[in-house]
């Protein structure tokens, strides 16, 4: 029988938790012959929801679900694990300022990024969804070092790029499966750059590049991009909630595309511990186009830009620079 992967969910307790434990511990990730062990973790007052959400994932009956346990210490949820979704995060209140957010988080992930390294197997994989998750996961990665790669760290741009491909599909009156190859590059934030330069359309029967598909280049470069960039704050609006349920299946995509691998021909974007391509300085966690195999991700190389798109680069590239400097600053400043 094939060994149980163990999967920790930290932020158990909140929306997206919720939504992301059901397709973890159902197969969609893993596949339905790989049985899983789920670990859930959140803040010890959210400690009746977390049981509560125990209570619902046992009733559900699942076949690939071999145990499911509610803790509320590092120690117990980073023990032995192979794959940690980092979702929980402390959320920004009304009055508080950016920085002080950033130390907030900055405390979370570096304390949970040495409990990776302590507790958690060396070559579990990580996939941080809790904003800013680049410069969170940027952080844990920081202080799991020697024990656990950096490689192994990861953010997820995966939700702004699959909301890339669902607008494109829908200008171009096509389905999903019909679309690929769009990227985002950098940051999940407002600078991120969604770029469609090398995607695909495939529209009765024949693939073009996105820009002959669509046949309207101002569109691409102005409202296409605006509208993935802002579409987390319009979900905000309408819901009076964030994006969840796309937030859950797009960190369900990253990681069962990390364990299956991207299809032939095509890649995904994922914010990895960036090794200077394409100029990006090396460990910022940035959001690149990568294919993977054998559970390893691999940058795609070779890709060209015009001055429009370096110039988005140079932007998000810029705020990450400037985020994990605040971020490093935190650590000193509160010596923690
Ligand atoms: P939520 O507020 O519903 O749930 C967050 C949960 O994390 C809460 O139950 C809270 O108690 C828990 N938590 C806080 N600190 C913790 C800690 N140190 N250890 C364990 N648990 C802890 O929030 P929601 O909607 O589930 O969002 C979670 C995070 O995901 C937020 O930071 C949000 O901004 C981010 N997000 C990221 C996206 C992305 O594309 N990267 C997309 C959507 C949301």
């Amino acid at each position: 029988m094939t060994a149980p992967l163990r999967v920790l969910v930290t932020g158990a307790a909140g929306q997206i938790g919720y939504s992301i434990v059901i397709r973890i511990a159902d197969g969609t990730v893993f596949g339905k012959d790989q049985p899983v062990q789920l670990v859930l973790l959140d803040v010890p007052q959210c400690s009746n929801v977390l049981e509560g959400v125990v209570f619902e994932l046992q009733d559900c009956a699942l076949p690939t679900l071999h145990s499911v346990e509610a803790v509320t210490e590092e120690k117990p949820a980073f023990t032995g694990i192979d794959y940690a979704f980092l979702v929980g995060a402390m959320p920004r209140r009304e009055g508080m300022e950016r920085k002080d957010l950033l130390a907030a988080n900055v405390k979370i992930f570096k304390s949970q990024g040495k409990a990776l390294a302590e507790y958690a197997k060396p070559t579990t994989k990580v996939i941080v969804v809790g904003n800013p998750a680049n410069t969170n996961a940027f952080i844990a990665a920081k202080y799991a070092v020697g024990k656990i790669p950096a490689k192994n760290f990861s953010a997820m741009t995966r939700l702004d790029h699959n909301r890339a491909l669902a607008q494109l599909a829908l200008k171009t009156g096509t389905t999903i499966g019909d679309v690929k190859n769009v990227i985002i590059w950098g940051n999940h934030s407002g600078t991120q750059f969604p770029d469609v330069t090398h995607a695909t359309v495939k529209k009765n029967g024949n693939e073009t590049d996105a820009y002959s598909a669509v046949g309207d280049n101002a569109f691409l470069q102005g409202p296409f991009i605006a509208t993935v960039q802002k579409r987390g704050g319009v979900i905000i609006e309408k819901r009076k909630l964030s994006s969840a349920m796309s937030a859950a299946k797009a960190a369900c995509d990253h990681i069962h595309d990390w364990h299956f691998g991207t299809k032939a021909g095509e890649h995904v974007s994922m914010a990895v511990p960036s090794d200077g391509s394409y100029g990006i300085p090396q460990g910022l966690i940035f959001s690149f186009p990568v294919t993977i195999e054998s559970g390893e991700w691999k940058i795609v190389q070779g890709l060209s830009f015009d001055d429009f798109a370096k110039g988005k680069i140079a932007a998000t590239t810029k705020e990450l620079e400037e985020e994990r400097d605040d971020a490093l600053k935190a650590c000193d400043d509160a010596n923690i």
